[in-house]
């Protein structure tokens, strides 16, 4: 009986265990076959390809902006923790993307989407994206992306030479040397503006005599041994917030960043910038960089880049364009004047993932001396030895992808007079909006656009007269503000439209205050004239359903 119980319960044991191994072997085969490139008639990858592309072609083919749906439904359907034991079946996957991710998200590429820096893409970045990621180059270092180091370094130099546009022979000779930089490609623009900092924090506080340099000491003991009481950047108060997070990550602490007051225009006051680098000098603070913005975020304002060149020159000074936004006006024989000055910039930021039309992942930051990053060079002995070509070993971030196949598309297929037409249309564009806002009484305009953002408010009706002889009080304004946050707000809600909203400094009877301000970006090539009329009557008419009691109410509707 003993017997028998235990050959039954051996029996039983090896059924769950072949079980098991089924379910292994079932699990291993799904495994390899999701490695395993398609090769037959019949493949997984190319339905789901052609499952994806219809996906894809619907998303682009709306009409909206946004969905109505609201964020807080959103996050419900994600809620879940537990990663699922078995592999799912792709069809299960693409109606859970479809219904969960697809279906939620923006339509940045609706010409009726102009208030982010995100927007169209041209048509070559989906199937080279495609290629990109089957390639699965790592750039960080020549033995995982051959062609790719030098493809990119060669991106990099064309947009070096648009910037700078040094002689024939200085390109032949830093084009492809390893121990030279022309420029630096990183994730975004808050990459490109850290690095810059960095390799001149590290060039100004490094190596001298028995001192091993900042890079090896750290901050603190670099200062000391220089002499200095602190370090500090120094630039408009209209800065993008990457260089806080710069200041914070080089260890001057987010106070070490001089923010120095604009002008009514957005641009920084050169008296008051002037100053800043007199007094920084007189409590011996290391500047580690001036700052010059071209292209303000909230309004496309550029700083005159050419008078803080000659400061920065004059006091011996590392001069940081931040043109993340703005650089490519630099294409546009028409606008590159708003840039004069961005050449004598010791290094520059451009986003290739804003005015260079490409996915995002693409910040660059640009040097005018090709020893300067030499700075932050790093090695390690199983890559990026010294001497080597490997791009990682000067540079933020490690592992990377071949996203210069993009930036050296977009060069080629868009070419100078492309990207010249890209810009100058989208500021045309903006100027016609601006025109159309001034004519309308529902509407202010709040600046004369530099390029194409645009800051601009809708006036209440009962305040519109006010507002007209300029008699508006600091309580109307706050009103007036509510109104517009309420405003932006039930328009994103809609969906039908989008326009994102910001702050500005404005005066009231001799008082400096801060208003909310609609900010319109326009620089998606298929907005046409009609869409902005669209845009702006869509505003019109959400605003003319808040009806009188609300507005009246509005602080608590609004909180
Ligand atoms: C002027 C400026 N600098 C830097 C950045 C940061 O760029 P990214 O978002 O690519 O990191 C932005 C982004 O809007 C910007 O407008």
């Amino acid at each position: 009986m003993a017997l028998s119980k235990h050959k039954q319960d051996i029996t039983k044991k090896n059924y769950l265990v072949e079980a098991e191994q089924k379910i292994q072997l079932q699990v291993s085969d799904k495994v390899i076959q999701i490695f395993t490139p398609s090769n037959g008639s019949v493949s997984v990858e190319r339905d789901m390809d052609v499952q994806i592309n219809t996906l894809v072609d619907e998303f682009l083919g709306a009409s909206i902006a946004n969905t109505d749906m609201a964020f807080n439904k959103v996050i419900e359907n994600f809620t879940e923790s537990q990663i699922p034991v078995e592999p799912d079946s792709f069809d299960n996957y693409i109606e859970y993307l479809a219904d969960n991710v697809i279906d939620n998200s923006i339509h940045t590429s609706s010409p009726r989407f102009i208030g982010h820096m995100t927007s169209a893409l041209p048509c070559f970045v989906r199937p080279l994206a495609k290629l990109m990621m089957a390639m699965n180059q790592n750039v960080v270092k020549i033995e995982t992306a051959k062609a790719f180091s030098p493809y990119e370094r060669q991106a990099l130099a064309m947009m070096h030479r648009l910037i700078y546009n040094f002689p024939d022979n200085f390109y032949s000779q830093h084009i492809q040397n390893s121990q030279s930089t022309l420029g630096i490609l990183a994730s975004g623009g808050t990459a490109a503006n850290i690095i810059a900092l960095w390799c001149s924090r590290n060039a100004l506080l490094g190596a001298k005599d028995d001192f091993v340099g900042v890079e090896k000491s750290g901050l603190a003991a670099a200062l000391d041994f220089y002499g200095y009481k602190g370090a500090v950047i120094i630039g408009s108060e209209l800065m993008h917030y990457s260089f806080d997070k710069a200041a914070d990550l080089l260890g001057i602490g987010t106070q070490g960043l001089i923010k120095v007051p604009t002008d009514s225009n957005n641009q920084v006051n050169l008296r008051a910038l002037r100053q800043a680098v007199a007094d920084c000098r007189a409590q011996n603070l290391l500047i580690i960089a001036i700052v010059g913005v071209a292209g303000t975020t909230d309004s496309g304002n550029v700083d005159p880049l050419w008078e803080i060149a000659e400061i920065a020159s004059s006091a011996n000074i590392h001069f940081h364009v931040d043109a993340a936004w703005g650089g490519p006006l630099i294409f546009s024989e028409q606008h590159r004047l708003k840039l004069a000055g961005i050449e004598r910039a010791d290094s520059v930021t451009i986003d290739g993932h804003k005015q260079l039309y490409l996915p995002m992942g693409i910040g660059m930051v640009f040097l005018r001396e090709p020893q300067f990053a030499s700075s932050i060079e790093k090695n390690a002995c199983y890559t990026m030895r010294k001497g080597s070509f490997d791009l990682g070993k000067r540079a933020l971030e490690g592992s990377r992808p071949g996203m210069a196949l993009f930036l050296h598309a977009g060069l080629n297929l868009i070419g100078l007079k492309g990207y010249e037409f890209l810009i100058d249309e989208g500021i045309r564009k903006t100027q016609y909006m601006a025109a159309c806002i001034s004519v309308k009484p529902e509407f202010e305009l709040l600046a004369e656009p530099d390029m194409n953002l645009l800051l601009y408010r809708y006036i209440p009706e009962p305040l519109r007269e006010l507002a007209l002889q300029k008699q508006l009080t600091e309580t109307d304004n706050q009103k007036i503000s509510q109104f517009n946050e309420y405003l932006q707000k039930a328009q994103r809600q809609a969906g039908r439209t989008f326009i994102s909203r910001t702050t500005k400094t404005s005066t009231c009877f001799g008082q400096s205050i801060t208003i909310t301000a609609l900010r319109a970006v326009i620089a998606n090539p298929l907005t046409t004239e009609d869409d902005i009329d669209a845009v702006l009557i869509d505003q019109i008419q959400i605003a003319s359903e808040l009806s009188m009691p609300d507005f009246l109410n509005l602080a608590e509707i609004v909180a």
